[in-house]
């Protein structure tokens, strides 16, 4: 019987000591990089999957890829190639601008934009997605150029690295319909009618039509496959840091202004809040993630652990002065927090460990961070900052 009990306490006793502790908000003290990759890494991973973003199904639809135009643009600068992805029965049009005069592979610059394609430059040759949202005047295409600020494509281009978008609604749209448009339902099972409550809400299929797009420059004879950067502004830049997180592929991760649900950290509570953006945006993250709405506490890990698991690839959080609802300094502690983590790597994170004021940065490790001032927005000074780091990271 003493034996019996003996048994039982040690049984109990290791599966406390295999529990991994619970990490909340707080700099992620890890005591080895095997620890972390063993242990700690795949708990984190698994968190992101099950509770925030939600697990792409089992069910996986065909994927092909078309080459459907190229040509000049920007007075001939830029080499514009369009190509039509189709998902099950979904088309995406994936929009890549190129340096003209390049000598073999070029990296690149891989994001989603908000509103179309033909929104991010005048280009009269932009293919204007059908699920794109309509120009107000028939036939004067009076949207194209739009997003143009967002999008310095000849400065990208010049400094010799390749533009490469998408439209969000492409693959999904941005609204709560429980999942019957976009490419939700190619992933059902036979009977499904939406995700379960730990698949994937609409952030989840963006990643992973990034991870599709990278499918893609990974056979474009024109891009080098190693050197692309994934980056996305707001939303979108929540979607960056998921799709970098889980496709070690993309070699550089960039959040422009992802606030709440991206860089921040949702303990602070400091802007939106995750009881908001659920409330928002109920389709952006998994059903269960609503367990943390108004009880933040009770998150596992905090949104440190997101770009704890980009490490040991460059990773750079961006944020603006005025964007108060994205909480700049919640995206800089995160981007702090996961700082260690890259230190187990023999990567210097930040160097600082206040935030950088109005128009500084700290981008000299693998972990950066800036503050600009302004709105929330993505624009040139941010692209030039981000185009510095991504030079210095491949060795350009
Ligand atoms: C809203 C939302 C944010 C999001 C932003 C955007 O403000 O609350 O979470 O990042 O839209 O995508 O611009």
């Amino acid at each position: 019987m003493k034996r019996f009990y003996t048994l039982i306490l040690i049984f109990a006793v290791t599966s406390v000591l295999a529990q991994p502790m619970k990490y909340g908000a707080e700099p992620l003290h890890i005591a080895s990089k095997k620890v972390w990759n063993k242990q700690v890494r795949p708990a984190v991973m698994s968190f992101f999957q099950n509770e925030v973003y939600g697990k792409v199904p089992p069910v996986q639809p065909k994927v092909s890829f078309r080459l459907i135009g190229e040509g000049e643009a920007f007075g001939g600068k830029v080499w514009r190639r369009e190509v039509e992805m189709t998902i099950g029965t979904s088309k995406a049009l994936v929009l890549m601008y190129l340096p003209s005069e390049r000598k073999g592979r070029v990296p690149a610059f891989v994001g989603m934009n908000f509103k179309g394609n033909h929104q991010i430059a005048t280009d009269p040759e932009i293919t204007i997605s059908p699920n794109a949202p309509k120009g107000k005047e028939l036939g004067s295409d009076p949207e194209r150029g739009a997003a143009a600020s967002r999008w310095p494509v000849e400065m990208i281009c010049g400094a010799g690295y390749a533009v490469v978008t998408l439209y969000r609604g492409d693959i999904d749209p941005d609204f709560d319909d429980g999942f019957r448009n976009g490419i939700h339902p190619h992933f059902y099972a036979e009977g499904q009618t939406k995700p379960h409550a730990d698949e994937w809400g609409t952030i989840g299929a963006w990643a992973w039509s990034l991870s599709r797009v990278m499918d893609y420059l990974e056979q474009d004879k024109d891009i080098d496959h190693k050197k692309v950067a994934v980056v996305g502004h707001s939303r979108l830049g929540k979607t960056a840091l998921w799709a970098g997180a889980q496709d070690e592929r993309f070699a550089i991760v960039i959040s422009n202004d992802s606030g709440c649900g991206g860089a921040a950290l949702s303990m602070r509570k400091h802007g939106e809040t995750v009881e908001a953006i659920n409330r928002n945006f109920p389709h952006w993250f998994c059903d269960n993630y609503n367990r943390y709405s108004g009880n933040e506490e009770a998150l596992w890990i905090d949104q440190q652990g997101l770009i704890a698991l980009i490490a040991p690839r460059p990773v750079y959080v961006a944020s603006a002065s005025l964007d108060d609802w994205a909480d700049p300094e919640g995206e800089y502690l995160s981007a702090l927090y996961a700082s260690p983590v890259y230190e187990l790597y023999g990567k210097r994170g930040l160097s600082t460990t206040t935030q950088p004021k109005i128009g500084e940065m700290d981008a000299d490790g693998w972990v950066a961070y800036h503050l600009r001032k302004g709105a929330h927005d993505i624009t040139a000074w941010d692209w030039e900052r981000y185009i510095r780091f991504a030079d210095r990271h491949f060795g350009r």
